[in-house]
């Protein structure tokens, strides 16, 4: 911690999280929540090897995104890492063994004209001016009849359906919804009357406040009640296209309509039911039951025939690996969800701000995409991801040799570092990925330098909800359940007493079990809530572990917008901790100025600094000492950037 320059890392962080995909390009190789930052983390990787020169070992049992594993590797050390989550294990695995560029660029080539016939079949088109294009967005909008009257009614969400141009070129023209469901051009800053029916039409008028939906009847029906009334139905509206380097919204054509309902389509892949939970309740309660649900049919046939066309695109199996991830990546657009940006012309992926995100008015991605238009389409991440592999080449040195993910059931694997009897370096993997909870680690005991992970916070991202389209698609099985480390309270997982502490208590000492006598295990944290400080210091110091300093780095998940309980934390305090049985340590302590934060992490970190000797009754002692502290009295709701509708109506697309 003392190697640790705290004000120059929290200014490399800021740099970072606004720029992830420039700073550290091998993240957009699979999605993940909530990812850390190489700033803090490989900052932390070369202040202990300031003490401990050469190649290390280092573990991360909260893998996830893979982004201390990717600091790690990027600094010559061996990597061994582990998650519950099989999507985050697969990925994580696929990203550090991104092929050679050269090789993934024949093989996106080989796709592209494979893709050819498909991609025009599905999406060809002509712009209005005749030019020939792709059709690139499609949008649906919910029908559904009234409870009460049985009318059947368009429910778009405001009258200003969007922008025809990007907000900033300042131009009014927009299509507009009249309260019939007339769609028709007009301007967003006048009044207009509805060309089909008359009705007045005010662009700034919202139909479906707080999802809730009135029938020219009068009726005022919830959403979900019209979708478990009858399931609701998604009509073709509206299309952007794109060709000769330009895009255009419009009224689809009826050629345009026949290709969106792809009625000839046999899609044939299952992708099982959605489970209840915390974050799938919207989804059900909208009439979602099957996560192929989540999909218009052309979408679901097109990604279906890009896996069948990218299994031979090469005799690398690397290769074709990354063509896998990049079209089923493309899936988190998903057609029946994804929402539209009505003011910067954009669609958001299903799973936008760690939530599913219900609306009446999805956009269908073009799977394939072009090159003009279409955030997240399979030939984009296919751009990014030789990026990453060239990045990726240039930062550690050439392939790294990527071994699993293996499962957490499997046998020990021999340490990752080692001598034969003649003093040359074992051969073994620079990496080693694990899925499956790291209650149970595959590394023998006092054979790793660092651990530094990022356990997940309380009940705040629900990661294996959220990764499931993702999972099914890529035909891996869910995660276990019962060893997840986050709260979820649909389910009721750990929501009983203690038993969240429990599984990280004994996960930390397992993760300690694998550490050397002069090894540390560190990690960064931050909680509004004291009783989650105090979950995580029993568990700790029950895990066998002890303080042996701790600072404080400016957070790295300020654009975060949805984090609930970290929401307000602009501060993360980095705990360092060691094996109790290893020798005295002097403890560094943070330097903390002045601020409602600061001094709550003051008090924080002083009983942090006494993890290994917490006497009993620490808790109640601690949590009369914080009682008072400013920092946790109610605020007011801080501004979250979500409703002021030009400055970005969806939340920042985060990691
Ligand atoms: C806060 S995230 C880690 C994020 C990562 N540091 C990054 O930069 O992307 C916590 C991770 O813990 C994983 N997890 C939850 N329970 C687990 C368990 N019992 N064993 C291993 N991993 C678990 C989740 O799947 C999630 O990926
Ligand atoms: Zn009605
Ligand atoms: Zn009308």
């Amino acid at each position: 911690m003392r190697h640790l320059d705290a004000e120059e890392v929290s200014a490399r962080v800021r740099r970072e999280v606004r720029n992830r995909e420039v700073h550290l390009p091998p993240v957009s190789t699979y999605r993940w929540w909530a990812r850390r930052t190489e700033a803090v983390n490989g900052s932390i990787i070369d202040a202990v090897s300031a003490d401990k020169p050469g190649r290390m070992v280092v573990s991360d049992p909260f893998a996830g995104g893979g982004v201390i594993p990717l600091a790690a590797v990027m600094r010559g050390h061996s990597v061994y890492a582990q998650d519950l989550n099989p999507w985050a294990a697969a990925g994580l695995a696929s990203m550090l063994a991104l092929p050679d560029p050269e090789a993934l660029r024949d093989g996106i080539a080989a796709l592209t004209q494979r893709v050819l016939a498909s991609a025009q079949a599905a999406y060809g088109t002509v712009l209005s001016d005749g030019t020939p294009g792709f059709v690139t967005h499609t949008f649906r909008v919910a029908v559904a009849p009234c409870t009460h009257c049985g009318a059947r009614q368009r429910m778009f969400p405001h009258a200003l359906v969007t922008l025809t141009s990007r907000v900033e070129r300042k131009l009014p023209e927009a299509f507009l919804a009249c309260p019939n469901g007339h769609l028709f051009k007009g301007r967003r800053d006048q009044i207009a009357s509805c060309p089909t029916c008359d009705r007045v039409t005010d662009p700034d008028q919202v139909y479906t406040p707080r999802r809730v939906v009135t029938c020219q009847c009068g009726e005022q029906d919830r959403l979900e009640a019209r979708a478990s009334a009858s399931s609701l139905e998604w009509e073709v509206v509206l299309v952007e296209r794109a060709g000769g380097g330009r895009r255009e919204l419009a009224l689809p054509t009826a050629g345009e309509k026949t290709a969106a309902t792809a009625l000839q389509a046999q899609p044939r892949m299952s992708l099982g039911t959605i489970p209840a939970g915390q974050e799938t309740a919207v989804l059900r309660r909208h009439g979602f039951s099957r996560w192929e649900d989540l999909y218009p049919r052309r979408q679901r046939a097109m990604v279906e025939r890009l896996l069948e066309l990218a299994a031979g695109c090469s005799t690398d199996e690397k290769v074709v690996a990354a063509l896998r991830l990049a079209i089923i990546g493309s899936t988190e657009m998903a057609g029946h969800l994804s929402r539209w940006d009505r003011y910067y012309l954009k669609s958001y992926e299903s799973m936008a701000g760690h939530r599913f995100n219900f609306t009446t008015l999805p956009v269908e991605p073009n799977v394939w995409g072009t090159t003009t238009s279409g955030r997240g389409t399979t030939l984009r991440r296919l751009v990014q991801l030789v990026k990453a592999a060239e990045w990726l080449r240039k930062h550690t040195g050439g392939q790294l040799k990527v071994q699993g993910p293996l499962h957490a059931g499997a046998a020990t694997v021999s340490a990752l570092l080692g001598e034969d009897i003649d003093g040359r370096p074992l051969e073994r993997p620079d990496v080693l990925v694990v899925a499956g909870s790291s209650q149970r680690q595959l590394l023998p005991s006092g054979s790793v330098d660092l651990v530094l992970t990022d356990p997940p916070y309380h009940d705040d991202v629900q990661y294996a909800e959220l990764s499931q389209p993702l999972q099914a698609w890529a035909g891996l099985a869910a995660p276990e359940s019962g060893s997840d480390a986050v709260v979820n309270r649909a389910t009721g997982q750990l929501v009983a007493d203690g038993s969240y502490t429990a599984l990280l208590a004994s996960i930390f000492r397992e993760s300690a079990r694998l550490l050397r006598e002069d090894g540390h295990l560190i990690f960064s944290y931050a909680n509004r809530d004291p009783q989650a400080w105090v979950q995580l210091l029993e568990a700790l110091q029950s895990a066998g572990l002890r303080a042996a300093g701790c600072t404080v780095v400016h957070s790295e998940n300020e654009t975060d917008h949805a984090k609930r309980n970290v929401r307000a934390c602009t501060l993360d305090l980095l705990l360092d901790l060691v094996p109790v049985s290893s020798r005295e340590v002097v403890k560094h302590r943070p330097e903390l100025g002045a601020g409602a934060e600061q001094e709550f992490l003051a008090i924080v970190a002083n009983y942090v600094l006494s993890v290994g000797e917490l006497a009993s009754g620490w808790q109640l002692e601690f949590l009369d000492s914080v009682s008072n502290a400013e920092f946790l009295k109610p605020q007011k709701r801080r501004h979250s950037g979500l409703s002021t509708p030009p400055a970005g109506e969806g939340s920042a697309p985060a990691g």
